[in-house]
């Protein structure tokens, strides 16, 4: 009999995806869940794709079907997790999920305003063992959010002020992930605050942006209201805006600024810096590409 398949909500996306990666680096089998399977099977050979949409639970009871454990994801449209993830998580238990990784976010033990503090409540009243990855600030919105403003304006605009930041690589939180997946012995129950090894702001991130790309990137930093207004424009919906902006603001504060060991201690290595991350994305920021 061939060993039950590991679960990976939100495959397409980045945590998701560097959860894939690591889960495949280390021959683990994995059946990728993605609301269209054609955006995995035609890239990724051989790889077991389900279909999951956390909006519609007509597509749960297949995706869960004969699985072992899950890495679960909140996707950020979803703001209401009750019907949705916590609903998917009913579903995998009743199936037999032995565990679940979730990647949630720093601080949601105590901040009843995220929904990751209810999926962490709900996965402890559903009694299934579950690990809780609690990520700070993710270096990867610069390869994503902040691409096209680095791209073509030569600029990172972020209401940050002078705020430090402890960048962490979502590759580490995947190689996380796929290491308690494998084996969760030790880990049952821990809850990890997850950063990269040293908090920097945003004009030392423009230098090295700048550094990397032969050309001058400069961080401006923007006004609330001016922030806002550009991830409107760049057609985000109001209530994402809405997040996005409190918790940028909430950086010039210092929210993300604490550098926590416990991701090296993790990996048995330094975790990777955001230095190290624009080193190997450099293609993404060219304006040609
Ligand atoms: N950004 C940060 O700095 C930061 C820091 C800490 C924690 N976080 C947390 O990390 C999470 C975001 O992770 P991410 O960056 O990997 O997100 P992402 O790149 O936007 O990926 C979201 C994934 O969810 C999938 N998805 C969207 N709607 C879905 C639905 N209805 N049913 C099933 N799958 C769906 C998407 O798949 P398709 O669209 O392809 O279907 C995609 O694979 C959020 O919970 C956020 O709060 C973020």
């Amino acid at each position: 009999m061939s060993p039950r398949p590991v679960l990976v909500v939100g495959a397409t996306g980045r945590v998701g995806g560097a959860v894939l990666a690591s889960l495949r680096s280390r021959e683990v089998p994995v059946r990728a869940l993605v609301r269209d399977p054609r955006a995995l099977t035609a890239c990724e050979a051989g790889l077991e794709v389900g279909r999951l949409d956390l909006r519609d639970p007509s597509t749960f009871a297949d995706a869960v079907a004969g699985a072992g454990r899950l890495f679960l994801v909140r996707p950020p449209a979803i703001a209401r997790v009750g019907p949705t993830v916590n609903a998917f998580v009913d579903a995998a238990v009743g199936a037999g999920i032995d565990h679940v990784v979730l990647a949630s976010v720093a601080g949601a033990d105590d901040n009843r305003l995220v929904p990751h503090h209810r999926i962490e409540t709900h996965l402890r009243a559903a009694g299934v063992a579950h690990t809780l990855l609690r990520p700070g600030f993710f270096a990867q919105n610069l390869t994503g959010p902040y691409r096209q403003d680095i791209r073509h304006d030569d600029r990172l605009y972020v209401p940050a002020g002078q705020g430090r930041v402890a960048f962490v690589d979502v590759r580490d939180l995947g190689e996380v992930a796929a290491q308690v997946l494998e084996d969760p012995t030790g880990h049952v129950g821990a809850a990890y605050e997850l950063t990269g090894p040293e908090a920097v702001t945003f004009d030392e991130v423009a230098a090295l942006l700048s550094d990397a790309l032969g050309r001058p990137v400069r961080y401006e930093p923007a006004t609330v209201v001016g922030y806002a207004r550009h991830l409107r424009q760049g057609g985000l919906p109001l209530t994402q805006t809405l997040v996005q902006t409190v918790l940028h603001v909430g950086l010039r504060r210092g929210d993300a600024a604490a550098v926590d060991p416990t991701l090296g201690r993790l990996l048995g290595r330094r975790p990777r810096t955001v230095a190290d991350v624009i080193a190997d994305h450099t293609h993404l920021w060219r304006p040609e590409d």
